[in-house]
């Protein structure tokens, strides 16, 4: 199911989550992420843990102090597609989705994910998150470093009511996800090969999470192990190819359709997979090797020069090859379900498959 398309509910949306103030969760709401909630049932359940997961999700980041109050509901209230709370409530459809842990267990997700886009905008110098003014450009830097640290903080308490398993699966999650946005940083070692260390960086940036959230949903269900490891493998895969479509919605899309501005990779030099591919071409026509010239010089800061080097891109063979990668990723991340029982809940998370797939072509 694509973008736009009628949902079980036989309601008709395009709109993409993000950007747009938040209120009770309906089936309307995911149908930007193509979710397909066959089953009455089930979409009772999962609207329900979710509008749970939003209210305890504000309740969380309460603060005596109002700047970090109203610093850490800033992004919480302006948007976001909560992908991973869903994630955990369609993996505790695998076992028993009224589990008292399941909605924690989704608060922690969401937590985390949001401190590290408090985070994540600092180093990337980007002015706007869902629609909305970036924490470090609402305030500054060190506010905005300062409340992902509370997130986290608040995300590890809620955790710790999870048991030990819980904090230490959420603590190894945060070490590679840490882990891949240094490796972005740094970039390859003379003699890596760039697609393999790219791939490395956004499975451990992005696919840990979306993996974790995943497990998070089974395990806190009380799914079957081979069930909870499935549900894993897939959110890894999914993961993955969610990252890549993410930054290939960065060189095509327009602000208002992802809630970021666009073109923010190039500018600030980060060699996402389209750009990759153009590097590594040998594509003699004129265009190919024009490309291949403005991205060798690094990262684009000049106006004209970035203008140039996306329009270049959003016409190359290198995104449509990139697309390609997309969706065989997100062809895996369906091949992963294999061990998990035909039910609604497979169903929905086969159309997330085609969300990711669907959404940069
Ligand atoms: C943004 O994640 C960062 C990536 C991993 C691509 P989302 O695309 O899930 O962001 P929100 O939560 O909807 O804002
Ligand atoms: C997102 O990194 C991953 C994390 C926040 C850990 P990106 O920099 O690629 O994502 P966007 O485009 O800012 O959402
Ligand atoms: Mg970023
Ligand atoms: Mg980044």
């Amino acid at each position: 199911m694509v973008e736009g398309v009628e949902t079980a509910a036989g309601q008709r949306t395009g709109a993409t989550g993000s950007g747009s103030r938040r209120s009770r969760p309906s089936a309307g709401q995911f149908d930007s992420l193509g979710l397909y909630l066959a089953d009455p049932r089930i979409e009772a359940s999962v609207l329900g843990l979710l509008e749970t997961v939003e209210v305890e999700l504000r309740a969380s980041v309460a603060s005596a102090d109002p700047l970090v109050g109203e610093a850490a509901r800033h992004l919480m209230e302006a948007g976001g597609k909560r992908f991973r709370p869903l994630l955990v409530a369609l993996g505790a459809q695998f076992g028993d989705p009224t589990g008292p842990q399941v909605v924690p267990a989704a608060v922690v997700m969401e937590l985390t994910h949001l401190a590290t886009l408090y985070h994540d905008d600092v180093m990337d110098e980007a002015a706007v998150r869902r629609g909305a003014p970036s924490a470090n450009s609402r305030w500054t830097n060190s506010v905005a470093i300062l409340v992902g640290d509370y997130l986290f903080a608040r995300a590890a308490d809620i955790a710790a009511d999870l048991g030990t398993e819980a904090v230490r699966l959420q603590a190894r999650t945060f070490a590679r996800l840490v882990h891949g946005q240094i490796a972005e940083t740094v970039g390859p070692r003379a003699g890596d090969d760039p697609v393999r260390h790219y791939l490395h960086v956004i499975a451990e940036k992005t696919g840990s999470l979306i993996a974790t959230s995943a497990r998070f949903g089974g395990m806190f269900g009380g799914a079957p192990a081979a069930h909870v490891d499935a549900l894993a493998g897939y959110g890894e895969t999914i993961g993955l190819a969610f990252q890549l479509s993410d930054d290939l919605l960065d060189i095509s899309s327009e602000s208002v359709q992802s809630g970021k501005t666009p073109g923010t990779d190039l500018r600030e030099g980060v060699p996402t997979l389209p750009v990759l591919y153009a590097l590594a071409s040998d594509d003699a026509d004129p265009a190919s090797a024009r490309l291949r010239e403005i991205l060798a010089t690094g990262p684009l800061t000049d106006d004209d020069l970035h203008a140039e080097a996306l329009g270049l891109l959003r016409e190359s063979p290198a995104l449509k090859r990139a697309r390609e990668t997309v969706r065989s990723y997100a062809e895996e991340a369906r091949e992963r379900l294999a061990p998990l029982p035909d039910v609604p809940a497979r169903r929905a998370l086969q159309s997330l498959c085609d969300f990711v797939a669907d959404r940069t072509s």
